[in-house]
């Protein structure tokens, strides 16, 4: 495992002294012809704006190379336009600014990140619905009413809120994280393991009425990418509550997970869907990849290999044969797919290069979680 990890934390490193310059200007989705493209300053509120900035987190605490701060601090700056953008933020906050202005406080002690994360803990408590007892995923979309709607995707968001109960002592954050979370696997997890990457709950009364594909194949499928979200986010909600059966859920999709997986270690994008086309999505494999590691730093030492092994032949499948290390494009992972039905499939994105990164960052024995 260590010449693996070393290995490909090497070239990382050397691909990103080379990207991460040229790119700083930059808050990155997807590579065009190999180039980075930016949202900054048309779409500042995406959701996956914070994931160019955590990447830089994270080889800066690695490599204390003082480089990577100061991109992560430039697209912390970029991201600000999204405060502007204020009524197009929604629940992915979590997602924005957990990983930058979070990760910016807890490294370096900045106290204007400190401000910037807590306003956004308190944009994604607001959006809870105390009497449905799940917090509303996104804003409406044109006529379609999505008000009861909570996706799976969500379990990375409320991180933010077990911080910042810690951070200003106030149990309020988590009370909701918690009540969201139980929701969560009430509704999301089915009884084999698989989950549902939408579902519209009674907004009176809580619970399932109805639910959807989402990003997979159909209603009934089971999103590869969705999977991983469940499996990363209870193991960090068991970590910040030490609440059983969070571990107990992660560990449940974590196997169904890797039955689906186990052919060639790389995940379709759905794992209920026709055989052809093959889609695949490297991004899940590196989002359970990260889920499966810190499994395994949970359960005991019987059962940790199984978690573990897992997580290294996803990786290890994943850099043998869709990373590109040229120093010329600006991705590593390639073949991450938006969405079954989306028009992009096999391209790169940066939130699969986020999680590659920060699973190899975790086999390296660093213990400062981003999450
Ligand atoms: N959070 C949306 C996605 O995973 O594509």
């Amino acid at each position: 495992m260590d010449e693996f990890v070393n290995k490909t934390w090497d070239k990382i490193n050397r691909k990103m002294l080379t990207v991460a310059p040229r790119s700083k200007d930059k808050l990155p989705y997807i590579t065009v012809n190999g180039v980075f493209d930016n949202y900054y300053p048309g779409c500042p509120s995406w959701w996956t704006n914070g994931f160019w900035g955590g990447l830089m987190w994270l080889m800066y605490a690695d490599t204390k190379n003082e480089l990577y701060k100061e991109v992560a601090l430039r697209s912390e700056e970029l991201l600000d336009a999204a405060l502007k953008d204020y009524d197009q933020l929604h629940h992915d906050v979590g997602f924005m600014w957990h990983i930058t202005s979070g990760v910016n406080y807890r490294l370096t002690g900045n106290k204007d990140a400190r401000i910037k994360a807590l306003n956004m803990a308190n944009l994604l408590a607001a959006r809870y619905n105390i009497n449905g007892r799940y917090i509303r995923a996104w804003n409406s979309f044109g006529t379609e009413d999505n008000t009861g709607w909570s996706i799976i995707d969500s379990m990375m968001n409320i991180p933010l809120l077990y911080w910042a109960s810690d951070e200003v002592k106030d149990e309020r954050y988590r009370i909701i994280a918690i009540s969201h979370a139980d929701t969560v696997m009430k509704v999301h997890i089915r009884d084999d393991g698989s989950v549902r990457h939408i579902v519209e709950n009674d907004i009176v009364e809580g619970g399932l009425v109805d639910d959807f594909g989402g990003q997979g194949y159909d209603k009934g499928s089971s999103w590869s990418r969705g999977q991983a979200w469940a499996i990363y986010g209870f193991v960090l909600s068991y970590i910040h509550t030490g609440k059983q059966e969070y571990l107990d859920t992660a560990k449940k999709v974590a196997l169904y997970f890797i039955s689906c997986v186990c052919d060639e270690w790389v995940p379709k994008c759905d794992f209920r869907c026709p055989k052809e086309p093959v889609y695949y999505d490297t991004s899940a494999g590196a989002i359970a990849a990260c889920g499966l590691i810190e499994i395994a730093n949970l359960v005991g030492e019987f059962e940790k290999d199984l978690y573990l092994n897992a997580a290294l032949k996803i990786l290890k499948a994943t850099e043998e044969r869709f990373c590109d290390w040229s120093l010329d494009t600006d991705n590593i992972l390639t073949h991450a797919t938006e969405a079954y039905h989306a028009d992009r499939h096999h391209i790169s994105m940066i939130y699969a290069d986020y999680y590659f990164v920060e699973a190899i960052y975790k086999l390296r024995g660093n213990k400062e979680l981003f999450w």
